[in-house]
């Protein structure tokens, strides 16, 4: 055991581990002994059925309900084991089990359920918007989703490494180069460069709608790029510039950064060796003139090479897995993009099967749903003017109405409003699993109340206002653990190293969230029920200590999703 760290958990592991050893010993038997918790509280706080022992031993249930009672009140923390009905029940020493958490909590603060350096490399891709296109509400998932798995992953020890893997080569280039020459200025690709180059790609589409004669220009026109035309290069590296600039500013909002941004043109000079070595490999089909690596019976092939010669999306992540592979030396490399793109990444594990590695097993698509507005999916494709800046700008203005009217006199209030209306948008997407769509609604998710972002942090901020006038002097009365809701706590903050590695196993950060909103409601059950700063000394010491606690794991927590907690909201 590591200290009281997950302490319950490994109690019981223990416990299972100890019994199973017993009646190998004993009665020369594997039995598989279930510890799980009681249905009721009243009943105890661990439950061992003897039904599997009934059935391997061939005795009377009494008999060997009372066998597994006998072992298991040898154990340090258990105070106490009945039999009822087919089930002995545990009673665990309260006080000090919750005292040992506790002051493990408090000792370790935020290094607290972290774990040591592993030595294992996890590449995560994410946000990696399309310059030149709109950044879409699925970018801003892929931002949210990418930033808390790297957080949580480096919290369990993990050495993460955030690429952003920019689109910043393909077709699209030649449509915003167009567009730009025929309708753009300078000044306004400078004045907004990410929304200007999006309306660019919108005017594009609609004007070639009624003139194809524009794709067969944008077509030559990305092909002098991709052959190194110097004007157009420029263009290019001027729109790539600006649109970075542009994109900082919203990483800079959501307080999210990258260890690399080596996107799709890094890998221009790196993709004639993954030809090459298919060539070798004899995958490469000749196909109508393309280039098409064929896959399973019910996979569609993969498109390297198009008949003018012009790479692909997944020629490019190709070069770039390898190259990730060789510089990384990953142990996991998960690409955190849309639902939609699930063949696409199906089709890369499968070619680089093929081609004889074995890590495809290493590469994981971690896929999620759509962001709708009233029922429908958000979008900026269309020329809506729903951009991400609106989007977030649109949160904090709400919350700073809140303010306004909650609590007009708070000092830094438009610093507040910026962390409430940020952590809004970014619980109210990560509570979900990621795999669903959700509907987003700001009115809904800045609510104090229910499941919201800005409820977890009004819970901080009720312990905080406590905390900033009153510590924790003398002595402790841990017998208050006895009770229930105090234990309930107590029991849940202490499961937060295994819902850690739940959300790693799930690459999940919606386990933190649901987490995190069990603690809160829990909390504020406990809050209804006590006064905290109760006139006996020793147990307001013991109320400060567990609401100190509660503020650290919340804390951490909310850390961990990526959303900043607060002094006074
Ligand atoms: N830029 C792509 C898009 O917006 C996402 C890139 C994801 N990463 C990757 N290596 N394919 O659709």
């Amino acid at each position: 055991m590591n200290g009281c760290e997950n302490m319950i958990n490994e109690l019981k592991i223990e416990i299972k581990k100890a019994l199973e050893a017993f009646f190998k010993q004993n009665y020369d038997l594997e039995i598989n002994i279930v510890v799980e918790e009681p249905k009721k509280a009243e009943m105890g706080d661990i439950s061992i059925p003897s039904f599997s022992v009934v059935k391997a031993l061939r005795r009377p249930l009494p008999e060997c309900a009372n066998i597994i009672k006998d072992e298991v009140v040898k154990f340090d923390y258990v105070l106490d084991a009945n039999v009822m009905g087919g089930f002995v029940n545990l009673t665990i020493n309260k006080s000090y089990v919750s005292s040992c958490i506790l002051k493990q909590i408090l000792d370790e603060k935020e290094n607290y359920a972290g774990s040591e350096k592993n030595g294992k490399n996890i590449v995560i891709d994410y946000s990696s918007p399309n310059i030149a296109k709109p950044f879409s509400i699925g970018h801003l998932r892929s931002t949210i989703i990418g930033h808390s798995l790297k957080l949580i992953y480096l919290k369990a020890g993990y050495n993460v490494i955030g690429i952003n893997h920019l689109g910043d080569w393909g077709s699209q280039f030649g449509k915003v180069i167009v567009a730009y020459k025929k309708w753009g200025s300078e000044e306004s690709v400078k004045e907004d460069s990410l929304s200007e180059l999006a309306k660019l790609y919108v005017r594009f589409h609609q004007e070639a709608k009624e003139d194809p004669s524009l794709d067969d220009e944008a077509r030559e026109v990305f092909m002098k790029l991709e052959q190194g035309n110097e004007e157009y290069l420029k263009l290019w590296q001027w729109f790539r510039a600006e649109s970075v600039k542009e994109a900082m500013n919203l990483y800079e909002m959501l307080d999210v950064s990258f260890d690399s941004y080596n996107g799709e043109a890094f890998f221009n000079d790196k993709m004639d060796g993954v030809v090459k070595e298919l060539e070798e490999k004899n995958l490469l089909v000749l196909d109508d003139g393309a280039s098409i690596v064929k896959l399973d019976d019910d996979m569609p092939p993969a498109l390297i090479k198009r008949r003018d010669g012009a790479s692909l999306y997944i020629t490019r992540d190709l070069a770039a897995v390898f190259y990730r592979k060789k510089t990384y030396s990953f142990d996991k490399c998960l690409y955190v993009v849309g639902n939609e793109q699930k063949l696409h990444f199906n089709q890369l594990k499968k070619v680089i099967e093929k081609m004889g590695y074995d890590y495809g097993e290493q590469i994981y698509h971690i896929n999620f749903g759509f962001v709708l507005r009233n029922g429908k999916k958000m979008s900026t494709r269309d020329g809506g003017v729903t951009t991400l800046k609106d989007v977030l700008n649109e949160a904090i203005k709400a919350a700073y109405n809140q303010i306004n009217i909650k609590n007009p006199s708070l000092e830094d209030k438009e610093n507040i409003a910026k962390n409430i209306g940020v952590g809004a948008v970014i619980f109210n997407d990560l509570k979900n699993h990621r795999s669903l769509d959700y509907e987003f609604n700001i009115d809904q998710m800045l609510k104090f109340e229910g499941q919201t972002g800005p409820y977890i942090q009004y819970t901080g901020v009720r312990i905080n206002s406590i905390l900033r006038e009153n510590k924790i002097d003398g002595k402790i009365n841990y017998d208050v653990f006895l009770k229930q809701h105090y234990f309930d706590v107590v029991k849940l903050l202490d499961q937060f190293k295994d819902m850690i590695n739940r959300a790693i196993n799930e690459n999940a950060p919606s386990v933190i969230c649901k987490y995190l909103l069990s603690i809160a409601q829990e909390f504020n059950v406990f809050y209804a029920k006590e006064k905290i700063l109760t006139d006996d000394l020793e147990t307001r010491n013991a109320n400060l200590l567990l609401i100190t606690a509660v503020k650290i794991v919340l804390e951490e927590g909310l850390r961990l999703v990526g959303i900043k907690s607060l002094e006074r909201m």
